[in-house]
């Protein structure tokens, strides 16, 4: 199959033709989203969370982002694959973010890169740099205590029109798309008019060009909260526990292994002779 481009996504979106993108983090989930026929593949900075245990995504270092792009390169040839910058890696100059931002592309060697914030002038420097940004608006977890918390942003008339304005800026700033996060419905449909580049939501409504996921959320491998907007579409966690937990019994009892999982070729009689 041929990679998924920026053409492509903006074409979906003119069609009417839904995009779908979810995160991956490492090589054999990458192979199951691919496996999937997923366009769009984002090694979040959620990964801080579900694959390295912290509490937010503050903590997570470009040189950890680039250890997680990396596997999933390889595992996932066709989705186009953005990595997400990390917190601290684009906010002191535009030389710090267009510096951060070569790195992910050039050691990570993704497609595209995603960053938080109505930041346009940052958009703006790191496509002119040559590379494809897509936005993120609406609620931003890096700087989800500066909103107040993770909670549905753009309900009153002002925010929603700050992020409209937002949205266009971006847009003009060269960014392909923009992911909306956790506003009402009837603004995820606004953004998504109001702009021609595509719209991908998570808990943004019906109306987006496009729907993301986290992969820890939709295939129950996360239990530590469950975001409303989240669907769940597999329970693998529990299924996994009960596995490991089989596991353990037969080893006890003595029904794992059985003689088909083993290896032949000697007799113990002259195996005897040697001990
Ligand atoms: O890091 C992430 O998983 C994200 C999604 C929530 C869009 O940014």
């Amino acid at each position: 199959m041929a990679k998924v481009t920026i053409q492509q996504l903006k074409e979906m979106k003119k069609k009417g033709e839904k995009i779908s993108m979810v995160t991956a983090y490492d090589y054999s989930q990458a192979v199951l989203v691919e496996k999937a026929g997923i366009e769009v593949i984002l090694v979040g900075d959620s990964l801080s969370m579900t694959m390295l245990g912290f509490p937010g995504t503050v903590n997570l270092t470009t040189d950890e982002m680039i250890h997680h792009i990396r596997p999933v390169v390889k595992g996932a040839p066709t989705p186009m694959i953005v990595g997400d910058m990390v917190f601290g890696s684009y906010n002191e100059s535009l030389s710090q973010a267009i510096g951060s931002a070569n790195r992910l592309m050039k050691e990570g060697g993704c497609d595209a890169l995603k960053l938080e914030g109505g930041c346009p002038e940052i958009v703006e420097a790191i496509v002119k740099a040559g590379i494809p940004v897509q936005g993120h608006i609406g609620l931003t977890p890096q700087t989800a205590s500066m909103l107040g918390g993770f909670k549905v942003q753009g309900k009153s008339l002002d925010a929603a029109k700050k992020l409209i304005d937002d949205a266009k800026a971006i847009e003009q700033a060269g960014a392909f798309s923009i992911v909306v996060e956790c506003v009402p419905e009837e603004l995820g449909r606004a953004v998504s008019q109001a702009v021609s580049i595509p719209i991908i939501g998570i808990g943004a409504g019906r109306y987006c060009d496009g729907q993301v996921l986290v992969f820890h959320d939709m295939l129950g491998l996360f239990d530590k909260f469950l975001p409303k907007f989240v669907k769940q579409y597999a329970q693998i966690g529990p299924e996994i526990i009960q596995a490991l937990a089989d596991y353990k019994k037969e080893v006890k009892d003595g029904a794992f292994p059985e003689e088909k999982h083993t290896f032949g070729g000697l007799n113990a009689e002259d195996l005897k002779g040697l001990y």
